[in-house]
Formats: structure tokens, C-alpha cells, sequence
């Protein structure tokens, strides 16, 4: 079992982003944080046995590094008997609030991971993202959690954004490398409705030949590509987490418009703060997937990663449709299972194969 922890307050909203999170609502902070405990309660005791331990933790956002180490004090103490030394424990965090104070106090309570939204290193790209931070508050919160002795760092990089061109993405890698971080998730923008950048088509760049140039370039670095995003050092490094999710694993989904998913199940909470803090315990919705959703996700979740989809959940047309794409050296077949040859035609391939 995985869970997912939201946090959903911000320094800034930046243009790009369309997650469930406030830059006007700090002052529920410490009545959002109680709520966020009595759900998390009811979920470990609804779903684990006592003996049961999580996988993963992920705590993200919003910005978690928003809250103050002394917040997550009693989310570990309920965590205790469900965690152990094999649990990744992953925070998101941003390089204005992760201080050494914040970092050297979540990794006393145990995170083990820690996620950078750092997204550029060039300061008028970050001031055009509307980020809080520039370059060189995001270089010193880096190097703050190496000294701290976090070895587990990933880094988010936003491209394909106005002005970006190979040079300059490069340049963001080569820091990143030179930094001797163990993870990139490098994501394509995506103008989101109800955000600044939406309908603003000129602000994304969509180059494919781009992103194949730096996908290698990454390779050349020692990053190797293992989703259509994300890239680590090696397997050791992967986000077990995220992996988790596109291997269809169960996952608790805590915190204010957090998902779960459970036994073919979507539980969904209430998404604004207010309401979430009357009544957390309540989902806003439950959505039961049926045989056909599950398989639809199976194959397009495993197309985009390196963990493939197997050949026996899908129907003889639709295999005979896997065979051709075979042949046509687009996809391999090992036993069963099938692997994607590339992570950005997932989405044709899964369309051609179960239409
Ligand atoms: C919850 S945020 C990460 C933590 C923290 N809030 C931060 O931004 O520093 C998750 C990541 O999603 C990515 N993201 C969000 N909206 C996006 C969009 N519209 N297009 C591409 N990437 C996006 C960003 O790289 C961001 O770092
Ligand atoms: S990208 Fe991160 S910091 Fe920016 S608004 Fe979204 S969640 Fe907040």
C-alpha cells in the first residue's frame, strides 16, 4: 500500500499550474493539519492491519515545505507502526521555504527523499514562471540537503516553455549534474484551464525532435529514462511511488482533493478547504472502475513506463494489433509482457491497440 499526503498551500501560484493549491489561505493552516490527522487515522485504520507496513509515503502539494516541521510532528506518530526502514518517505518541497532548519527537521522525523520543484536555473524563466525562488537560492537548497545527508534528491525541470531551446534545457541538466543529484523529472508544460497560461498557446513550445535531443542527452549524463518524465542515476533511485501508481498498486490518497484507490475503487475528498476541515472523513465521491477501465489503464500507464503491460489482460484483436507494432519494431514482447520502444508515442500506441 502507498500514500499520498497533500498539502495544499503555496508561497506563489505560478502561471503553469493547476494543482489544489492556495497562496490566500494560510490562516487554516493549523485547523487544515487537524483534519489531515483524523483522515489519515481513518484510513490506516479502515484499509492496514497493524501488522501491515506502507511502501511509500509521499508527501506533496502545494508546497509541504510550507508547513513548519513542528505540523508533521503528530502525521509521523501516526505513521509510526505502519513505516519501517523500508518505506520511501518522498517530500516535495520548494527551495524559498526547504531552509536547513526545514530539511534537517523532516529528516529527523524520517523522509528519506526529497523532490525539488526547481524547474529552471534561469532567473527570467523562473521570474515568467511566477516561481518564488531564483537560481541561486535553488543551487544553495540543493547542496543544503546533501550536506544534511539526504542521497535520495530528485529535481523537477519544466520545458518546452517560450525562449527554451536545447542550449538552454542542457544548461539546466549540466547543473543538475554537476549538483550530483540522483533524479530529474522533466515535464512537458501543459497549459491547464483556470490558469494564467491557458489560452496562451504561444507560451508552449511543442517540439518533439526537441525533447528525443535531450532525452539522450540525458542518457549521455547518466540518467536513464525509465517514464516519460523520469529519469534516475539507476533503479535504486526510481520514485517508488510514482512507480507504484503505474503499476495500478493500492494507494491512500489523504488531504484535501487527494485520490485513493483501493480494490478498483476511486475515493476522492473534498477538494476545497473549508469543506475538507468540516468533514474530511467524508469522500466528495466514489467511483467503482469496472474489468474494461482497469485493463484501459493497465496498457496506457505501462506504455508510458518501463514496466510494460502483460499480454494477457488485453483480447486476441487487440494482441494481434500488439503483434503488428512488434513487427514493426514499436513495441517488445518478453514472455508476456509488452514494453514500449517510445515513452511519447504511449498514448497513439494505446489508442491504435484498443480502439
Ligand atoms: C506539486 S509541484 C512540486 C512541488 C512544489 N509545489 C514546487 O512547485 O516547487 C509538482 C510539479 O509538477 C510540475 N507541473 C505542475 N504543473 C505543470 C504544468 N502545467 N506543466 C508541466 N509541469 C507542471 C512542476 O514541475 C512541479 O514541480
Ligand atoms: S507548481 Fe508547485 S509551487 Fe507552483 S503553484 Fe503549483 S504546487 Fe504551488
Amino acid at each position: 500500500m502507498l500514500l499520498y499526503i497533500h498539502i495544499p498551500f503555496c508561497d506563489s501560484k505560478c502561471h503553469y499550474c493547476a494543482f489544489n493549491s492556495y497562496t490566500d489561505r494560510f490562516h487554516l493552516k493549523n485547523e487544515y493539519m487537524k483534519a489531515l490527522k483524523k483522515q489519515l487515522k481513518m484510513e490506516l485504520e479502515r484499509n492496514l492491519k497493524t501488522s501491515d507496513k506502507l511502501e511509500t509515503v509521499f508527501i506533496g502539494g502545494g508546497t509541504p515545505s510550507t508547513i513548519k516541521v513542528e505540523e508533521y510532528i503528530e502525521v509521523f506518530e501516526i505513521l509510526e507502526n505502519f513505516i519501517d526502514k523500508n518505506t520511501e518517505i518522498t517530500t516535495e518541497c520548494n527551495p524559498n521555504s526547504a531552509t536547513i532548519k526545514w530539511l534537517q527537521g523532516m529528516k529527523g522525523l524520517g523522509v528519506n527523499r526529497i523532490s525539488f520543484g526547481i524547474q529552471s536555473f534561469d532567473d527570467k524563466k523562473l521570474n515568467f514562471l511566477n516561481r518564488a525562488h531564483n537560481s541561486k537560492g535553488a543551487i544553495k537548497a540543493i547542496q543544503n540537503a546533501k550536506c544534511i545527508g539526504f542521497n535520495s534528491i530528485n529535481c523537477d525541470i519544466i520545458y518546452g516553455v517560450e525562449g527554451d531551446s536545447f542550449e538552454s534545457i542542457k544548461n539546466d541538466f549540466d547543473t543538475l549534474k554537476s549538483l550530483e543529484i540522483q533524479h530529474i523529472s522533466a515535464y512537458s508544460l501543459t497549459l491547464e484551464e483556470g490558469t494564467k497560461f491557458f489560452n496562451k498557446s504561444e507560451v508552449k513550445i511543442d517540439d518533439e525532435e526537441l525533447s528525443y535531443k535531450f532525452f539522450k542527452y540525458l542518457k549521455e549524463l547518466g540518467f536513464n529514462q525509465y517514464e516519460i518524465s523520469n529519469f534516475a542515476l539507476n533503479d535504486k533511485y526510481e520514485s517508488k511511488h510514482n512507480y507504484g501508481y503505474w503499476q495500478h498498486k493500492n494507494y491512500l490518497g489523504v488531504g484535501a482533493g487527494a485520490v485513493g484507490f483501493i480494490k478498483n475503487k476511486r475515493f476522492y475528498t473534498k477538494k476545497g478547504l473549508e469543506e475538507y476541515i468540516q468533514n474530511p472523513i467524508e469522500y466528495e465521491d466514489i467511483e467503482e472502475l469496472n474489468e474494461e477501465d482497469i485493463i484501459v489503464e493497465k496498457v496506457l500507464l505501462g506504455l508510458r513506463c518501463k514496466n510494460g503491460f502483460d499480454s494477457t489482460i488485453i483480447n486476441k484483436i487487440q494482441n494481434t494489433k500488439v503483434d503488428e507494432l512488434v513487427s514493426l519494431k514499436k513495441l517488445t514482447k518478453k514472455e508476456n509482457k509488452i514494453y514500449n520502444n517510445n515513452y511519447l508515442l504511449a498514448d497513439e500506441l494505446a489508442l491504435y491497440i484498443l480502439e
